[in-house]
């Protein structure tokens, strides 16, 4: 006979491939812990308003916790015929304790307790993604003190633009995972809200304490509407998207360092043990884990649209479509946790080449911004600066030279108000620490963005 918890109505079992299809055990297990401590919030409440006796309530309790030991020691039993994790942990206590553990889902439905599971889950992942993001965060931070004035070409549409600090190229990599960070604070808040007492709709006749449990569950807010409680996932969709942007970042970074890692650059190595070969071509070492990044992040952002095309047309209250938010939101947060994870490693073991990086400023004409701003503090307009620049740099590229070869009377052809100052002006070191405006690639102000930025980690440790 069927073991359904709802099977009272029906006069046959449930046909064995629907039961299959519809059944979520296989990937809401791991929703487990939140259940449990759901569960026993919810039974100290209802004993706390007198709807279960103490008795009951001391049963639930240490019934709860068997089954939360067992599933921890592996060797809890789950059925898909009980369709979820619900449905497996309320049956598997009430085979225990008997009608106390039926009367557990008093004044409460599976679309409050789903929901109120997922809050809890998706705040307690968070945490655990800022945790990690401190942790690439610090990587960046080391990589940038060890390597604090390695010059390198700055890019604008991958053409050498001007010389920075390669120290202030990772240090940008802070900036943006910093505000991750503070979006899933914004996602964190969402998440902190309690759902439980909405019932299934339309909340319950049950005279039940909704502030009790958002107290013991550590909730700041309760939902005042229970037709949104049930139905809400703006927190799943904000989650999804700030792990969209974050995956977009690392995606950004691999496709540097893959770069960087080229020949044609040249400009880092990754360590050897971060690299895999070919099977066939036996000189390569191929930067796969910043490929499989940059891989990962089309499929972070595939559960981001797949979730906002689940809630998009979706009448309220709850319908079983919402049972989809799972797969992809898990499957989001173990991409986001393991890219990051391995991505701090990729950045601490990374070697720099920087007497190749410096080769790739010299030898070109990525100092010609500084060639001008030289002409323009000499009173010289920009826009003229900017135009004898230009014809020197032709001038040097016709000669097959750079603008430090230069004679001082070959620039005085071009312009009289070159003096002998010249030469140490376009210099990549003078190029770099002149331009010390607020957030700009000089030592001091690199520095200085060192400085706010282990503050701030030091603020959240
Ligand atoms: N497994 C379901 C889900 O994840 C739980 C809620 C089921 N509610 C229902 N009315 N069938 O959404």
């Amino acid at each position: 006979m069927s073991e359904k918890l709802w099977g009272g109505r029906f006069e046959k079992s449930t046909d064995e491939m629907i039961n299959d299809f519809q059944a979520s055990i296989n990937f809401d297990k791991r929703l487990y812990r939140e259940d449990i401590a759901g569960s026993i919030a919810h039974a100290k409440m209802l004993a706390k308003c007198g709807i279960i006796s103490a008795d009951d309530l001391q049963k639930i309790t240490a019934g709860l916790k068997k089954i939360l030991a067992q599933i921890e020691a592996g060797e809890f039993k789950f059925s898909a015929e009980l369709e979820d994790i619900h449905m497996n942990i309320e049956k598997a206590l009430t085979d225990d304790i008997g009608d106390a553990g039926g009367r557990l889902h008093t004044a409460r439905s599976r679309n409050d307790q789903v929901a109120l599971d997922m809050h809890m889950y998706v705040r307690r992942q968070v945490e655990e993604i800022q945790r990690l993001i401190i942790e690439m965060q610090k990587a960046l931070i080391d990589a940038a003190e060890k390597n604090l004035s390695v010059i390198m070409p700055g890019y604008t549409h991958l053409q050498r633009a001007q010389p920075i600090l390669f120290s202030h190229h990772l240090l940008a990599y802070f900036e943006m995972l910093q505000r991750d960070s503070d979006r899933f604070c914004g996602v964190y808040d969402r998440a902190d809200i309690m759902p439980l007492g909405a019932g299934a709709l339309a909340g319950t006749t049950l005279p039940i304490d909704r502030k009790f449990v958002a107290n013991e569950l550590d909730f700041d807010a309760i939902y005042l509407n229970s037709l949104d409680a049930v139905s809400d996932r703006d927190y799943i969709l904000e989650f999804l998207s700030a792990a969209s942007i974050l995956m977009v970042h690392l995606s950004r970074f691999s496709e540097e360092i893959i770069l960087w890692c080229s020949r044609e650059f040249n400009f880092v190595e990754l360590d050897d043990a971060h690299c895999t070969g070919s099977s066939m071509m036996p000189q390569k070492k191929n930067p796969d884990v910043p490929e499989l990044i940059r891989g990962k992040t089309g499929r972070v952002i595939g559960h981001l649209t797949a979730m906002l095309m689940t809630v998009k047309a979706l009448p309220l209250a709850y319908n079983k479509d919402l049972q989809e938010d799972k797969e992809g939101l898990f499957d989001a947060i173990d991409t986001v946790k393991f890219s990051l994870a391995v991505f701090a490693q990729i950045v601490a073991g990374m070697k720099i080449k920087a007497e190749n990086m410096r080769r790739a400023v010299e030898e070109d004409f990525s100092n010609a911004t500084d060639l001008a701003d030289y002409l323009v503090k000499k009173g010289v307009p920009f826009r003229q600066a900017h135009e004898i620049s230009g014809k020197l740099v032709h001038h040097c590229i016709e000669r097959g030279i750079y603008l430090k070869d230069l004679t001082l009377d070959e620039f005085k052809n071009f312009s009289d108000k070159f003096d002998a100052d010249i030469h140490a002006a376009i210099k990549p070191e003078t190029c770099v620490n002149n331009r010390n405006s607020f957030g700009g690639t000089s030592t001091e102000q690199v520095k200085m963005q060192i400085v706010e930025a282990r503050a701030w980690l030091k603020e959240v440790e």
